[in-house]
């Protein structure tokens, strides 16, 4: 597996044409949409470029659009499906609007590497349960996903503000983080780099948990980031959530000073 960089507009294409210069890739994996762990939307002259490069160079796309439909800000941008359709499998999924218990998700792809996810699935669980998807498929028929996402969006809206006014009341001047367009995730990048593990335990003793940048990573990130997830937290929660971590965080630099004071023997 090879990292590819992402920045405000999602996956930096020209990184990923240096590396097909070098490698033979087979497949390129990513989110259009509401990327998790950074919220932003793959900008509109890169999604044209990755269709054509797919086209060209003749490699798979998995566009994993889960957390599509969970939009709070901009635009649905147009599928990357829709520019290549025979080069890319788009795959959704109930669990990120609907309930994650439902484990239900789809799959839409053109040509033989339909038959062969078809029968890989079939070889792997024996089919999901037949009776939840009619359920679903009933759901999604009745119009209810799009109520759904009517009174969802609001409610999960309301956390990514909450936390990111949180953030700016405990951590101003310490941390970048965009606001996210979608998904439940606030990818936070500290301005002064510290080690995420040490982090991790100490905000754990704090009370409080995150998911080290490093964990979501292919490549070992030079700087530190931290994924916040807003979705289960309300913003009470939140508050006190990041009032611990800012805590946790200054524990460890005054830690580190310390170390780099001691005598080295
Ligand atoms: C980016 C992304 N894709 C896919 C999934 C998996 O979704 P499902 O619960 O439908 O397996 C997740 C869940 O965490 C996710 O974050």
């Amino acid at each position: 597996v090879i990292g590819i960089p992402i920045d405000e507009d999602g996956l930096d294409v020209g990184a990923l044409e240096q590396v097909l210069a070098r490698h033979e890739v087979k497949l390129c994996a990513l989110q259009t949409a509401c990327q998790n762990p950074t919220g932003q939307d793959l900008a509109p002259e890169r999604r044209e470029r990755l269709g054509e490069l797919a086209v060209e160079r003749n490699f798979f796309v998995l566009e994993d659009g889960v957390y599509s439909d969970m939009r709070f800000a901009g635009e649905s941008p147009r599928p990357l499906r829709e520019l290549a359709p025979g080069h890319v499998v788009y795959t959704g999924s109930l669990s990120k609007t609907v309930g994650g218990g439902l484990r239900l998700g789809w799959a839409a792809a053109r040509g033989p590497i339909f038959e062969r996810l078809a029968t890989l699935k079939l070889e792997t669980d024996f089919h999901t349960n037949t009776l939840s998807q009619h359920m679903a498929a009933r759901f999604l028929a009745s119009g209810g996903y799009e109520r759904q996402l009517r009174k969802s969006i609001p409610f999960y809206r309301e956390r990514r503000d909450a936390l990111m006014d949180s953030l700016e009341r405990h951590l101003a001047g310490e941390y970048r983080a965009q606001r996210p367009n979608g998904g439940h995730h606030v990818w936070v990048t500290l301005d002064r780099p510290l080690n995420e593990r040490d982090l991790y335990t100490e905000a754990l003793r704090h009370g409080v948990s995150f998911t080290p940048g490093g964990v979501v990573s292919v490549e070992r990130p030079a700087q530190s980031h931290l994924r916040l997830s807003f979705s289960l937290v309300d913003p009470p929660e939140l508050d006190e959530g990041v009032k611990r971590l800012a805590r946790a965080i200054r524990e460890v630099r005054r830690r580190d000073r310390h170390a780099a004071r001691m005598p080295v023997s």
